[in-house]
């Protein structure tokens, strides 16, 4: 399975922050925000990843990830000329994508959560119809909205209703098989303009081919669009890591425990951090797998 991470937009919502910066460079507490989705993707198993940005930013994504070889990935990159979908990002991604299925993650999402390595695993085995999550808010008008009865089947599924028919939001996180690359390509824009990645999902749906996996409440999806959001976001990481001690989206760290890097090359990325607790933190891991302690 190939992954696509859409960083585009131009951020106005949180300008001046994103005036001269790409909104998913801008800092989740310790890291960039684009960290966040790539270890989601990373923790999915997938390796070849591309990123999709404007022709403002994606020039930063290069120099941050360059081909991703260092984290044993296969990074690429291609230009969204203007903001016209998530959607979108299939037609561009084409070539990336070829005869594989594909997982699509927006930059700006952020989802951590016990057992969600487990739940990736099973969407990154996916070879047929289209896989969506379903997460309670108390805002659903905002994003999108799906539908499903007691046997998790998708009943209905809407962007930005008025009024919405469930609680459920649709995060951005999505998974297809090969035909969205078609379904993508027939769409038609929305009145905004864009090609939306719920007509995609109704697509899907009409075919029967639409699966939904509902997110428990003690889940986490945050939301990074607002700057009261993104600050509480940054709070939340920090809590969650200073009362573990563990990171959340250390990609670094992904990468060594997925066997992709090994001690030598985990610690050169540490090299140049070790003054922080981010490349002592890396360091540490490697210590500690070597004295054979806590790692696992
Ligand atoms: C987009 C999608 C929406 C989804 C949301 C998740 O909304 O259109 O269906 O729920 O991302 O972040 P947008 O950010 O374009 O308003």
């Amino acid at each position: 399975m190939k992954g696509i991470i859409l960083a585009g937009g131009s951020g106005t919502r949180l300008y001046p922050l994103t005036r001269v910066l790409s909104k998913q460079l801008i800092p989740v507490y310790d890291k960039p925000m684009i960290y966040y989705p790539l270890s989601v993707l990373m923790l999915a198993g997938i390796q070849d990843i591309l990123i999709i940005s404007t022709p403002r930013d994606l020039p930063q994504f290069q120099e941050l990830f360059g081909d991703g070889s260092h984290l044993g990935l296969t990074i690429s990159y291609t230009i969204q000329p203007r903001p016209e979908g998530l959607a979108q990002a299939f037609v561009l991604g084409k070539s990336f994508i070829g005869d594989d299925s594909v997982a699509l993650i927006l930059g700006d999402n952020i989802f951590f959560g016990s057992g969600f390595s487990h739940i990736l695993d099973k969407c990154s085995a996916l070879t047929e119809g289209g896989l969506i999550f379903g997460y309670p808010v108390k805002d659903p008008e905002r994003y999108g909205v799906v539908e499903f009865n007691q046997e998790n089947r998708v009943v209905g599924i809407e962007e930005k209703p008025e009024h919405p028919k469930s609680k459920f939001a649709v995060p951005g996180l999505y998974f297809y098989d090969n035909d969205v690359i078609e379904i993508a390509e027939n769409i038609n824009p929305s009145p905004r303009g864009e090609l939306e990645i719920t007509d995609v999902n109704m697509e899907y749906l009409h075919r029967g081919k639409l699966q939904v996996q509902p997110l428990s409440r003690g889940f986490c999806w945050l939301d990074t669009g607002t700057h009261e959001s993104l600050q509480q976001a940054a709070s939340y990481v920090q809590a969650v890591q200073d009362r573990q001690g563990l990171k959340v989206a250390c990609i670094e760290e992904i990468a060594y425990s997925l066997g992709y890097i090994n001690s030598e090359q985990m610690t050169k990325l540490a090299q140049d951090m070790l003054k922080n607790q981010y490349g002592q933190y890396l360091m540490d891991i490697v210590n500690e797998k070597e004295t054979g302690s806590t790692f696992s």
